[in-house]
């Protein structure tokens, strides 16, 4: 199967790449390395473009390209650059889309992966946790609200033109090669401070929750989504499991040997205090799950950012 991955040089892509080229499938990878890194992918074995996925010229290659389907990853993950930038983030996130979709329409492509996100569901009552697919999208954020605009792109497109669809709401992703700017930042901010021995820093009572994931099970879900059965339809990819931070870094020290203590600053505004999503429908539909517990993703982690020249 061909396969176009855009943004395939970003934290996600560099997993999924891998991947995907050791089940055989003849990869090409799209990226403006805005901020994806071409080392963080192998020298070899697949085809790279260096283009934006707004610009005529990848509209063009793309329906030269003749795909079978396409992983499109390329975007802005920054929620607070969203909101200083919105201008910015809709050109990323709703025209990058646009431009991939007519190219993915007027070439054929069978199917388009989408990576949208757990910022769609918006600040959630507590008690609905763990968030699952059906539940009203309200994002907060700009960045939250393109990934709700793409998502509901992809269902039109779908409607009109038969192009065939799965979105992927990730929860917190993290993992080898992750940058400390868009999502799920926290890990890998932790990671390096850990790898240089620095003391780590919560903000708030470290109370709060996330949903980690690490990136080579996400980079299966979308392996999965690739040839189900049952597209046309968003997933959850999650651990549906709650973390709060104090538990993460007792999980890192574990992970790394030895007791960390961490230094507690003041909240962050706007952050939201509890997040989990439900990864039921992933499960029994795309028959994928979670492989990776949170120590083994800690330690390779830490393990990649302590080799790593940071
Ligand atoms: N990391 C997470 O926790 C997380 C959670 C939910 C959703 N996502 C989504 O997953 C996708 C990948 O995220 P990531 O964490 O790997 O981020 P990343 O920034 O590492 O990867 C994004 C990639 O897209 C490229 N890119 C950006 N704009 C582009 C453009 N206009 N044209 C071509 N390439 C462009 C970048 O250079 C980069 O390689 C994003 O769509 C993000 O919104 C990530």
């Amino acid at each position: 199967m061909k396969v176009l991955v855009t943004g395939g040089a970003g934290f996600i892509g560099s997993h999924l790449v891998r991947r995907l080229m050791a089940l055989g499938y003849e990869v090409t990878v799209l990226d403006n390395l805005s901020t994806g890194v071409r080392a963080h992918l192998p020298e070899e074995g697949f085809t790279f473009w260096e283009l934006d996925d707004r610009a005529p010229e990848a509209r063009e290659r793309i329906v030269g390209g003749h795909f079978d389907a396409i992983v499109h990853l390329a975007g802005q993950t920054m929620v607070d650059a969203s909101i200083r930038d919105p201008h910015f983030d809709a050109s990323e996130n709703v025209l990058g889309t646009v431009n991939v979709l007519e190219a993915a329409r007027a070439s054929g492509v069978k199917r388009v992966i989408f990576a949208s996100t757990a910022a769609a569901y918006g600040d959630v009552e507590e008690d609905v946790l763990p968030l699952q697919e059906q539940l009203p999208l309200a994002p907060m954020s700009f960045y939250g609200l393109t990934k709700v605009v793409a998502e509901r792109y992809l269902a039109l497109y779908q409607a009109l033109y038969g192009l065939d669809y799965v979105v992927l709401r990730f929860a917190n992703v993290y993992g080898e090669r992750q940058g400390d700017k868009g999502e799920g930042g926290v890990i890998s901010i932790f990671a390096k401070r850990v790898a240089k021995g620095e003391p780590l820093i919560i903000f708030g009572d470290g109370g709060q929750t996330r949903d980690f994931i690490y990136a080579g099970d996400i980079a299966n879900g979308i392996v999965h989504a690739l040839t189900t059965e049952h597209a046309n339809t968003a997933y959850n990819l999650s651990t549906q499991t709650e973390t709060s931070l104090n538990d993460l870094v007792a999980i890192f020290g574990k992970a790394v040997g030895r007791e960390l203590h961490p230094a507690h600053e003041a909240a962050r505004e706007g952050d939201i205090y509890r997040s989990m999503l439900a990864n039921e429908k992933a499960k029994a539909s795309l028959h994928w799950q979670p492989e990776v517990s949170l120590e083994e993703g800690l330690r390779r982690t830490v393990a990649y950012f302590a080799s790593a020249e940071l």
